[in-house]
């Protein structure tokens, strides 16, 4: 293997660029030339494609987003985006395709590989954390450090005026990042699409927290369970509370990687050019344990990573 390349698709995440920094310079190390591809697949499509050196990847390792900048791609999901992108890869004399990237972006790399024979090596990148088969996603660790932040500082202004806050976090249809950060924060609630819920029970319990002393609730709501905005006016007409509401948006996205993730991308993206040195294709890295394992994308693809009940139990217990 001589020519490999690399490309950050759907939603960017902190570490990307720790990623592509790791396969260039492990790509070298092993005497390979690593090509960027610019907008993941839509670039791919449009030929926008050039040799990475070592000097590029420089002063990246510690920089959010991904300077290989991402897209999404309608013209892509058809065969003859397909065709288009192949014929792409062909001409360039790229062997190897490694994909950066979440649910979707792994489905267009299993289609690449299981039906146009490209060898292909995926990478977990997405801060939901709804990626079967690995631990943890890259940017996950980053983007619950980031919320946890934001909520301890909504945390005291809403202590001085004794009110409660509604804090609207992202994570498509996973609960996960609404969760963690409610444990970490000490919330006094958490809302999540992967349990059923029953606002009057939740207001009933915020209310006697009041009357025990507390100067203020936070209620944490992922953003797949509802809107923020609703929930809030539920909370004001029914609890009588005086609620603020707070939607974190894409600054869960922004910001340098936490060591975790620098680290995490790093090897995952050494794997990843190991991988294809020794013959793998159609796999996604993951950690595993201690360990990055290889896991096909077939399994990935056609499983639902679950969260751990006794997280759930966890928050409850502790949120008295
Ligand atoms: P993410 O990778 O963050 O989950 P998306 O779901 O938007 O983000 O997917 C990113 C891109 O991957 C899409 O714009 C599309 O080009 C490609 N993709 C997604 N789903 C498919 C699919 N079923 N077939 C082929 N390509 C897909
Ligand atoms: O998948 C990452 C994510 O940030 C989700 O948490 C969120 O629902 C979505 O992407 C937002 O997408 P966009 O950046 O297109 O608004």
């Amino acid at each position: 293997m001589k020519k490999v390349a690399v490309m950050t698709s759907g939603g960017d995440c902190p570490g990307m660029n720790a990623a592509i920094r790791s396969i260039v310079r492990s790509g070298l190390a092993n005497g390979i030339e690593v090509y960027g591809i610019e907008q993941g697949y839509k670039g791919l499509m449009e030929g926008k494609i050039n040799l990475l050196t070592s000097r590029e990847v420089s002063n990246t390792i510690q920089r959010g987003g991904t300077f290989l900048r991402s897209a999404r791609s309608l013209e892509f999901k058809t065969e003859q985006g397909q065709s288009k992108a192949v014929d792409i890869l062909e001409k360039n004399g790229i062997e190897g395709l490694i994909v950066i990237g979440g649910d979707g972006s792994l489905t267009g790399a299993k289609i690449l590989h299981e039906n146009y024979g490209i060898n292909v090596i995926g990478l977990p990148g997405s801060i939901d954390n709804d990626i079967y088969g690995t631990n943890i996603s890259i940017g996950v660790d980053t983007a619950l450090n980031t919320i946890a932040h934001a909520i301890d500082m909504i945390n005291e202004t809403a202590s001085s005026h004794d009110r409660t806050f509604i804090i609207e976090v992202m994570g498509r249809n996973c609960g996960y990042l609404a969760l963690m950060s409610a444990i970490a924060t000490g919330a006094e609630a958490v809302i999540i699409p992967e349990i059923k819920y029953n606002l009057e029970k939740i207001i009933d319990k915020i209310k006697i927290r009041y009357e025990e002393g507390k100067s203020r609730s936070i209620v944490v709501v992922a953003e797949g369970a509802g809107s923020a905005t609703d929930i809030g006016k539920a909370f004001q007409l029914i609890g009588g509370f005086e609620t603020r509401i707070t939607v974190l948006g894409h600054l869960q996205r922004g910001g340098g990687p936490t060591v975790f993730d620098r680290i995490l991308a790093t090897r995952m993206g050494s794997a990843a050019i190991d991988g294809l040195i020794a013959g793998h294709s159609g796999v996604m890295t993951a950690l595993a344990g201690r360990e990055i394992s290889y896991v096909d994308l077939d399994v990935v693809l056609s499983n639902t990573r679950q969260l751990d009940p006794k997280l759930m139990e966890i928050a409850e217990d502790l949120s008295l």
